[in-house]
């Protein structure tokens, strides 16, 4: 007989762990450390260790077994796991809640608005709160048996957070791999030579269908909830969104952006809220979710052959679109870097034409194997650059041949570097190449840098290719007639950039270090050495050892910094910019200024009108503020600017104060701070 107090420890320990787990996984608001779970979870595997007769099959302990499967077994569907209809922009959107208005009578309807997860659809059955069984959607009706890969994915309890459990329930969700986790995960498995995936969905969809549950419990899988099945000694509930409150009382993880809204104007506002912020997120979602929120309204609706009447998905336009490969170029980026571009057959691809897509550097496109005349799957996300994800080999025309990397620069014609180890081939002529001269011009003028509006990209390459800029400084010596004189270029724009080009002589240092394009400084570099050495004097003549005393400055950059100063070249040039009357204020010391923010943890989120969110931070900084990027229980304030998104949220779910733009103008007016960098 195992000692009753023994007994209890153990069952006190599944408790605390349970709970934690809970606290987690559905509230997202740990109270302890990592640290501190595993210290409870040894002490929980050494008394089972101790008396295996205490051990049951919902421990945490119990997640893992050790005998890999030999196949899955059929699972019949008690209730089947339709699909559902879809709409694919706003008319269509209005059109289906004005047939949900008209079957039901109703003038508004009131719908569950949630995110359509882009992983894999799950039944977990609960009997009597213990995990009997889980099921992928398989055809519907009959799924596989992932029993064993499901209980290691910890977001899911082994046991319902209850003392009076029904007595069936049938839980259904999506299994997911977050993007940071499937970044991890090739990573690793590129390093130790096993298959990667081709995203987080594929990623979900092979991790779940391991035969080994042990390979399983190494992916990072999530879950979250979204209906129920099956639901025997449940109580009656008027709602789905009631339900999915009830999961979260359970200990089921729901999704923290599903949200109760009223009508067609609700769902269009959540579907654009969604967009916007889904890059945000570190999950893929192609599309949100409204389901009819009245449940009797639900069972009125019905079915129609394949899916609910009363549930539509909204999806966003497809990220990835199949074309062909005209050509291969190469392209000369700012400090030399040469990038592979595939010339496209034009494609549209998340409703934005595109003809290029970056094939990154040389080792991309072996591994990858691009030709020209390939049929290649290109991907366009948010806002990042258009890529090609693969090939469609079956489709290579037979004498396409492999790509060779350029041995010179087609701009200047310089032999190419590719130095030992690194992954980049470079053109080394750094600014007598024409192509690398007029990116270093555009930087230059670029809104973070110098900020000459109006002189944009194509006026920078006409007046290079006029013999009008030899170097940043000629930009000061433009004359009227010279730019008049160009193709598309009235005196009156003329007199404008002219204009742009004196105002832009007033600037400050973070800025014209930034400007000046020393390879790795960006403007958070600038921004630190500007403070850190509070002149471009010190900067200039700073040794090695003291460039690395600047905040994210390591030996690569100190480097690079260094050697930029030393070059008589880019020494010329300083010199030259400067006589042409470029001037800043110089930087207070900090000792001096009032440190209000000391110890705070500030989040900003959405944009802000009054400045950038890099001046916004620097402010901040200077006030002595630490800005991070998520919030959690350790954030002290968030800073909310328009559109602001998923933080802002998640701040409203951890009771984390809210201010506003103007909260942050007037502090800044108090200790006068003015926005800078
Ligand atoms: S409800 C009848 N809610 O979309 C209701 N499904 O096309 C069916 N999905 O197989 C499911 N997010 O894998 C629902 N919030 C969500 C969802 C969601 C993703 C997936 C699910 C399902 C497919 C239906």
């Amino acid at each position: 007989m195992v000692d009753p107090t023994i007994r209890q420890r153990v069952e006190e320990l599944r408790n605390t762990l349970n709970e934690h787990a809970y606290r987690y996984y559905v509230l997202d608001e740990p109270v302890i450390s990592d640290a501190e779970y595993d210290r409870l979870y040894r002490e929980l595997e050494q008394l089972e260790k101790q008396y295996p007769e205490l051990i049951s099959p919902d421990s945490p302990t119990q997640r893992v077994g050790d005998q890999p499967l030999e196949g899955f077994k059929q699972v019949q569907h008690e209730i089947p796991m339709l699909s559902l209809g879809n709409v694919f922009d706003e008319d269509e959107l209005r059109a289906w809640d004005k047939r949900v208005r008209d079957l039901t009578g109703l003038d508004v309807v009131e719908y569950s608005a949630e995110p359509k997860l882009d992983g894999l659809a799950v039944s977990l059955l609960y009997e009597n709160g213990r995990l009997t069984r889980a099921a992928t959607r398989g055809d519907g009706r009959t799924g596989e048996d992932v029993t064993a890969n499901v209980r290691t994915i910890k977001a899911i309890p082994l046991r319902l957070r209850t003392d009076n459990p029904p007595a069936r329930l049938e839980v259904r969700g999506e299994v997911l791999m977050p993007r940071s986790g499937f970044e991890a995960y090739n990573a690793w498995a590129r390093e130790h030579g096993e298959k990667t995936f081709a995203n987080p969905r594929n990623a979900a969809a092979g991790s779940l269908r391991q035969l080994d549950p042990r390979k399983t419990a190494g992916r990072p899988l999530t879950f979250f909830a979204y209906s129920m099945g099956v639901a025997e000694g449940v109580p009656p509930f008027k709602k789905h969104s009631d339900v999915l409150e009830w999961f979260k009382t359970l200990g089921i993880p729901v999704n923290p952006l599903d949200k109760v809204v009223q009508g067609y104007e609700g769902m269009r506002d959540y579907y654009r809220w969604m967009q916007s912020i889904r890059d945000e997120l570190d999950y893929d979602i192609d599309g949100v979710v409204f389901k009819v929120n009245d449940l009797a309204l639900q069972e009125k609706l019905g079915f129609a052959t394949k899916s609910p009447r009363w549930a539509i998905a909204h999806k966003f336009p497809a990220e990835e679109a199949t074309t062909r490969v005209r050509s291969i170029d190469v392209q000369v980026g700012r400090t030399g870097s040469i990038t592979p571009v595939a010339r496209l057959e034009p494609v549209t691809v998340g409703g934005v034409t595109i003809t290029n897509a970056t094939l990154h550097n040389e080792d991309e496109v072996r591994r990858k194997d691009v030709r020209v005349g390939d049929t290649v799957v290109v991907r366009r996300a948010g806002d990042v650059i258009p890529e090609v994800v693969r090939v469609v080999k079956e489709k290579r025309p037979p004498n396409a041949q492999p790509f060779q990397m350029p041995q010179r620069c087609p701009v200047c014609d310089s032999v190419l570097e590719r130095p030992e180890g690194e992954a980049v081939t470079r053109c080394p002529a750094g600014l007598s190449c024409d192509a690398q001269f007029k990116e270093a011009l555009k930087h230059f003028v670029s809104r973070k840098a110098m900020d000459i509006e109006g002189l944009g990209e194509k006026l920078i390459e006409q007046l290079v290719d006029a013999g009008l800029l030899k170097n940043p400084a000629d930009i000061y010596r433009l004359r009227q007639e010279q730019l008049a004189g160009l193709e598309r270029m009235g005196q009156k724009s003329a007199d404008n950039v002219l204009r742009a080009i004196e105002k832009s002589k007033r600037t400050t240092l973070p800025r014209f270090l930034y400007a000046l394009g020393i390879r790795e400084v960006g403007e958070a570099t600038a921004n630190n050495l500007a403070q850190h050495f509070k002149s471009l004097e010190t900067i200039q003549n700073a040794s090695l050892e003291e460039l690395q005393q600047v905040p994210d400055v390591g030996p690569v950059v100190a480097e690079h910094i260094y050697h930029f100063f030393r070059n008589p070249k880019n020494q010329r040039v300083i010199e030259d910019l400067l006589a042409q009357g470029i001037h800043w204020p110089e930087i207070p010391d900090d000792a001096h200024r009032p440190q209000p923010l000391a110890g705070e943890n500030i989040v900003l989120t959405g944009s802000l009108q009054s400045m950038s969110r890099s001046q916004a931070k620097a402010a901040l900084q200077s006030l002595g503020a630490k800005v991070t990027s998520s919030v959690s229980k350790n954030t002290q304030r968030v800073i909310a600017g328009e559109k602001a998104g998923s933080k802002l949220v998640r701040a409203e779910e951890l009771g984390v104060p809210v201010v506003d733009e103007n909260w942050l103008l007037d502090l800044l007016d108090q200790y006068g701070v003015t926005p800078e960098g």
